[in-house]
This record gives C-alpha cells, sequence and structure tokens, in this order.
C-alpha cells in the first residue's frame, strides 16, 4: 500500500495567531513578561513544515531562581495567600471559560506547534484543557479533612486540615502541550498552591497564551510563572531546586528517574507520569468493526504520541488475521496532512528527534524479524511524517515490544489461550503499566481480566478514553501517584493532624 502525504500545505493562518506568533515570547514571572537573564531565545517550528514559526525566551537557572522567589513570595503573602477557597473556585473556572472563549485561536496555536489535526486540537486538547479547568475549580471549597475519634486516656479533640503543599515545580511533555498544562495547573491552583511550570522545548506556545489568559482571569501576581527554556538547564535545576516543595513531571521514564534523584536534596514531594507499552487485548467474541476502529485509533490517535497509546496488540487466533487486515485498512484510510488542514487525521511527528527515533525503532523491528505488513517507513519530504505502521511476527524478546516508540506504530501477536492468567501474564510482561484495554462482549471475562492487569487504567471496548473525574496514572515504571479526580489533590496537598487537650 501507498501511503503519502496527501495534503502537505497548510491553509493559511488566520490573522489574530499570526500576529500573536510575531509578537516577542517572553517568560511569565510575578505577573510581568520579562526576557530570559541571558537574553537569550530559541526557535519554534512548524513539524509539518519545518518553518520556524516563533522565537521564545530561553529561560535557565537564574530565571528559574526568579520564578521560584515570585512562587514563593505568592504562597507565604499577598492576596492568594488570603483568598477564600469560593474567591479560588471562581478563578480556576474563569480561566476554563477563557479557554473554551479562545478555543479555536489555542488549537490552531496547538496545530502550529505540535503538528496534530487541528478537529483533535480543538475538540480534545482546548475541549478537555477548559472542562479541567471547570471540573478542578470544584476541589477548592471541598478539600475537608476529618474529626478522628482517638483512643488516648483523658478529652481530646482531634482533628485533620488539608493545606497546599506550597512551590509547585511542574515539567510538562510536547505530546499534548495545552493539556498537560491543564492538568498540572488546575488541581494545583485549586488547593492554593503556587506554581512555577516549565513546558516542553518542542511546543511552548500554548503554554504561554495560556499564560496570558492566566493573567486576563485575574490571579495574583506570582501565583503562575511560566519558565520557557530547555529540559536539562531549566528543568533540572527546577527539580533540584532547594525552595520547591512539590515537582511533578510527565515524560520519558528515564527523565523521571532523574528527577528523583534530583529531589533527594531537599526530599520535595514527587509525582510522575511516565512512559507505557500498553496492551489491547482481542477476545473471538469482541465486536469486530469497533475492535478495528477502536485499537487503529489506540495506536495512531496523536500519532502515537500517547504515553496510554495501545502499542502492543494481542489478537485471539481465531480473529488475529481480521483484525490486522482491519488495521491495515485503518491505516490506508488516514488522511497524512499538514494539521491545519481539516480533512487531516494523521499528522507529523513532534520533531525531528522523535521522527529519528521512530524510524530507528523501525528498523530494529526489522532486523530483529519483524514482518512490516503496512507502513513502516518516513514519508513526504518536508516534514516529520511516519507513515502507520503495522509490525507482525513480533514476539516478546524484540526491542519494538519491549521499548515506547512513541509513534504510529503497533506490533500484533496472536493467542492461543483461553486461560486469562495466562493471558494477563503476557500482557504485563512489560516493565510499564500505564493502561490496557480488553475487547469482548463477555462481562465476565472483561471484569476478571482487567481486575488481574498491572496498570493504572483499564478499558474494556475502548482505549485512550479518559475524563476529568476519574484518577490516572501509572503501576511499576509508569509512575508515581494518580492525576486527575479527587486522587490528584493528595498531590497538592498535605494532611495536618490537630489534637487539642480540652482542660
Ligand atoms: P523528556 O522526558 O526528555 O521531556 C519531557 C519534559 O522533561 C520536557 O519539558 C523536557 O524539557 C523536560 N526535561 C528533559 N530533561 C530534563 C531533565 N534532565 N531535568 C528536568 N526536566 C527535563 O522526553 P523527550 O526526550 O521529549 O521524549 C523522549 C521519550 O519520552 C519519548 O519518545 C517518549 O517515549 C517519552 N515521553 C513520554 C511522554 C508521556 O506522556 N509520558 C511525553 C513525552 C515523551
Ligand atoms: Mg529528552
Amino acid at each position: 500500500m501507498n501511503i503519502a502525504v496527501k495534503s502537505p500545505t497548510p491553509p493559511a493562518v488566520s490573522a489574530n495567531v499570526k500576529s500573536w506568533l510575531a509578537k516577542p515570547k517572553k517568560l511569565l514571572i510575578g505577573g510581568e513578561w520579562v526576557e530570559a537573564r541571558s537574553g537569550k531565545t530559541f526557535a519554534v517550528e512548524d513539524p509539518a513544515t519545518r518553518e520556524i514559526i516563533a522565537q521564545v525566551a530561553e529561560g535557565d537557572a537564574a530565571d528559574i531562581d526568579r520564578a521560584v522567589v515570585s512562587a514563593r513570595k505568592a504562597f507565604e503573602s499577598g492576596p492568594w495567600h488570603r483568598m477564600l477557597p469560593a474567591e479560588r473556585a471562581e478563578l480556576v473556572w474563569r480561566l476554563g471559560d477563557l479557554l473554551a472563549k479562545y478555543g479555536d485561536e489555542l488549537a490552531e496555536i496547538e496545530t502550529l506547534d505540535n503538528g496534530k489535526p487541528i478537529t483533535h486540537a480543538r475538540a480534545v486538547d482546548v475541549e478537555g484543557s477548559a472542562g479541567m479547568f471547570r471540573y478542578m475549580s470544584g476541589w477548592a471549597t471541598r478539600l475537608t479533612g476529618e474529626t478522628i475519634p482517638v483512643s488516648s486516656p483523658g478529652n481530646w479533640f482531634a482533628y485533620t486540615v488539608r493545606e497546599p503543599v506550597g512551590v509547585v515545580g511542574q515539567i510538562i511533555p510536547w505530546n499534548f502541550p495545552l493539556m498537560m498544562a491543564a492538568w498540572k495547573l488546575a488541581p494545583a491552583l485549586s488547593a492554593g498552591c503556587t506554581i512555577v511550570l516549565k513546558p516542553a522545548e518542542q511546543t511552548p506556545l500554548t503554554a504561554l497564551r495560556l499564560g496570558e489568559l492566566i493573567m486576563e482571569a485575574g490571579f495574583p501576581a506570582g501565583v503562575v510563572n511560566i519558565v520557557t527554556g530547555f529540559g536539562e538547564t531549566a528543568g533540572a535545576h527546577l527539580a533540584k531546586h532547594p525552595d520547591v516543595d512539590k515537582i511533578a513531571f510527565t515524560g520519558s521514564t528515564e527523565v523521571g528517574k532523574m528527577i528523583v534523584a534530583s529531589a533527594a536534596g531537599n526530599l520535595k514531594k514527587v509525582s510522575l507520569e511516565l512512559g507505557g507499552k500498553s496492551p489491547a487485548i482481542v477476545f473471538p467474541d469482541a465486536d469486530l468493526d469497533t475492535t478495528v476502529a477502536g485499537t487503529a485509533s489506540a495506536i495512531f490517535f496523536n500519532m502515537g504520541q500517547c504515553c496510554t497509546a495501545g502499542s502492543r496488540l494481542f489478537a485471539h487466533k481465531k480473529v488475529f488475521d481480521k483484525i490486522v487486515a482491519g488495521l491495515t485498512s485503518e491505516a490506508g484510510k488516514l488522511h497524512l496532512g499538514h494539521g491545519l488542514n481539516r480533512e487531516t487525521t494523521l499528522g507529523p511527528l513532534v520533531s525531528e528527534e522523535q521522527h529519528r527515533r521512530v524510524t530507528g525503532y523501525i528498523e530494529t523491528g526489522r532486523k530483529e524479524g519483524a514482518e512490516v505488513v503496512v507502513g513502516g517507513s518516513a514519508v513526504g519530504n518536508r516534514g516529520h511524517f511516519v507513515a502507520p505502521t503495522v509490525l507482525a511476527k513480533t514476539n516478546r524478546d524484540m526491542t519494538v515490544v519491549r521499548e515506547e516508540i512513541f509513534g504510529p506504530v503497533v506490533c500484533v501477536q496472536p493467542f492461543e489461550e483461553d486461560d486469562l492468567d495466562n493471558i494477563a501474564r503476557f500482557a504485563n510482561d512489560t516493565e510499564y503499566g500505564l493502561a490496557a484495554s480488553i475487547w469482548t462482549q463477555n462481562l465476565t471475562r472483561a471484569h476478571s481480566l482487567a481486575r488481574m492487569i498491572k496498570a493504572g487504567t483499564v478499558w474494556i471496548n475502548t482505549h485512550n478514553w479518559g475524563d476529568a473525574a476519574l484518577p490516572f496514572g501509572g503501576y511499576k515504571q509508569s509512575g508515581w501517584g494518580r492525576e486527575m479526580g479527587k486522587e490528584v489533590m493528595e498531590l497538592y496537598t498535605e494532611t495536618k493532624s490537630i489534637g487539642a487537650r480540652l482542660v
């Protein structure tokens, strides 16, 4: 099958985004937009055309220091410190409304920066981010403690209160730039923390537009500080900073381990959302159309750059050939192109580095004996496009089955057994534990297997689905802690026990 980039040329960028891109892109520190101390900037490219679309301030250690001072001041004194929970809730809700109000513009910026299809950016990234702020705003007024019935002799009144953890450093990746900022900022703000956010160097733009909306919403100066810059400089300095109380990170497992080591200096709290190698397990009784469309989307959505991507597909041998044929046909139907073209369903990978990594994995797969059923190569001559790829004849020892590829590449394997223990064993045969999907119409099988899988999320007859109210995070090397839902508030609060002797 010949897979080509069908619409590489973008339509014109809207006038307001064009003029926004041309403006200087500075750091948000203490409520002011400031240049990096070094005066340096770095270029941001459109991954579909490789053209430079903006220059952004390159913050480093000196700027992180300034941002932490400003976040500390906002936390310890000033209006944020005195604000009522309902006032915080109102601000967080208002920010969600502003995201919805400027949704078209945010989606356009996200597509230009990350490459993803504009229809997905609008419906998933922007709507999901607005919804996250609105959902999380409710927790500001619901952070209750408990009264505790103690058994010590005497007359006691004992209770707990929940308090914000303090100054939080948040380091986010490039696959869902705006949404990752929302997942991190929304609960931290509702809890009453102050923040230094470090966006990914590949995709800093929507975080900067979000910074403007944070000021428009009326958050006090210094509550949210945004320092764009590189991981090895700005990110590393934030992770080891002695005056940061907590660090929240989403990205590679490799850097996650470095964050843990850096956090040891002042024993700051750490939460991590890392890589995955999630299985999709298909039983013979699964609805074929739903399963083919669902398992294709599990790996091709967002060009496979999802921590939850269904990158190991196990199909029972009775349906294996049909599933592989279905996936191949779905791959052929994808419209590769510039994300701003509304018919595009598969954009480029985010960067040259990611393109090199993914095509390198495909080559390694071939060398290790995998059969390329469809795709298997770079496409086009301008952007970082990779064809949607299905690799068959794969097994547990292959690099492509063991390591996270983070591209539109699925490894398919047939299975024969019906014993759920054995099925759980191969599904769990990974150092990761982020997600899994089970495709069957048999309720007992679905829910029994769901309990046997070592992963933070298990889907039944769907994949890559989530909700602001549903906790999300990883077992094993997929991370520490849970984001979203009620559980995320644990990450941004401390519990204080108060014991009063009633004399
Ligand atoms: P990365 O982990 O290097 O980057 C993620 C964030 O961490 C970025 O903001 C980056 O600037 C920052 N960072 C990098 N080095 C740092 C350091 N030493 N200290 C503090 N912060 C640092 O991920 P990268 O290199 O962009 O992608 C590599 C692989 O990581 C991908 O192929 C994929 O497998 C995985 N990944 C997983 C993501 C997820 O959602 N769990 C998101 C992005 C990447
Ligand atoms: Mg890296």
